[in-house]
């Protein structure tokens, strides 16, 4: 993710200073965003609301563009999240957009992103402004470094934990943890994001367009089949990152793979996945409390006894 790290020198004389401290040594420039940005903000002055300055792309998905920015009032970075031009129009993408943010405010952790403000006017430029998470996808990591020590893996993936178990108090399922919407700086502090199709257990979802619930290599069997689904999903999810961390295999790549994959992780650690990934929720943990103390747990135990890698 190395085009997240961007030195945005054409902004103020004191922007620069503090811009170059956050992000020492980055190529790329505001210059460069005229051909970074989307046709639709490509005519622009790239400044969103008189205060946002748009820097480098970080992230593009079906909805939105995600770009470092300059909030020049804060004298901060943040990341934006704008939805696609040709989507302001529409009420329901927009109406997900406002509930993925109030989804996101209601959320006092850590390890979920935490969002400043949003834009929703419309006829104006529609967006979601969130704390900037300086580092790469989980994803990235993985492909470069998995498999993980133990050790290492449990920790990241703990915070995942910390970060679920935060929504399920409020009550709400991600549904799309995957290793993309989980950002990792460089401590190893996790931090998830992409609220845009959780769901609210107490009976609304949060997107009314829910043809779209999940991205299918990382469904829980449940999810698969269209069924009722609760926190339960999440820590299937998790249990697929954990097992990519662990065997460097992305499960994600390989469906039916599953339980050949789980036999690779270290023996100590194995039963944590294996009950994660059990595809009847009934046989996961109940809750992600419970798995992170497991997870934990089931480390120490790793680290104390290289033996049990066999
Ligand atoms: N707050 C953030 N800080 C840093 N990078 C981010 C942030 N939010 C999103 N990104 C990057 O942008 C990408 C797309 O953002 P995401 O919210 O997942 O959008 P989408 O709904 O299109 O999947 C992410 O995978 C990540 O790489
Ligand atoms: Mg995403």
């Amino acid at each position: 993710m190395d085009q997240r790290r961007c030195e945005l020198r054409n902004v103020g004389d004191d922007d620069e200073t503090l811009l170059r401290d956050v992000t020492p040594t980055l190529p790329g420039s505001l210059r460069r965003t005229a051909q970074l940005a989307p046709d639709d903000l490509r005519d622009r002055t790239s400044m969103l609301a008189g205060r946002y300055r748009l820097g480098q792309r970080l992230g593009r998905g079906g909805m939105a563009d995600v770009f470092l920015a300059h909030d020049h009032v804060l004298g901060r970075l943040v990341a934006v999240k704008v939805l696609h031009a040709q989507l302001a129009g529409d009420d329901q993408i927009v109406e997900r957009l406002r509930r993925e943010a109030a989804a996101l405010a209601a959320i006092d952790s850590a390890h979920v992103v935490a969002i400043h403000d949003a834009f929703l006017e419309r006829g104006g430029d529609i967006f979601l402004v969130l704390r900037y998470v300086a580092g790469r996808e989980l994803g990235t990591l993985l492909d470069e470094e998995a498999p993980l020590a133990p050790a290492r893996a449990a920790g990241i993936l703990a915070q995942v934990l910390d970060g679920v178990a935060a929504l399920h108090e409020r009550l709400l399922v991600h549904r799309d943890l995957k290793p993309s919407n989980v950002v990792v700086d460089d401590r190893d502090r996790a931090v998830l994001i992409d609220l845009g199709i959780a769901l609210n257990r107490r009976g609304r979802r949060l997107t009314p367009v829910d043809a779209v619930a999940g991205t299918p290599a990382f469904m829980a069997p449940e999810q698969r089949l269209g069924s009722a689904v609760d926190g339960r999903c999440d820590l299937y999810q998790v249990g697929l990152m954990l097992l990519h961390a662990l065997t460097g295999v992305d499960p994600a790549a390989h469906p039916g793979d599953v339980p050949a994959l789980v036999v690779r992780v270290p023996r100590r650690l194995r039963r944590v996945v294996e009950c994660a990934v059990a595809p009847d929720p009934g046989d996961r943990y109940a809750d992600a409390v419970r798995m992170r103390v497991e997870l934990a747990t089931a480390a120490l135990g790793v680290a104390a006894s290289e033996t049990d890698l066999s």
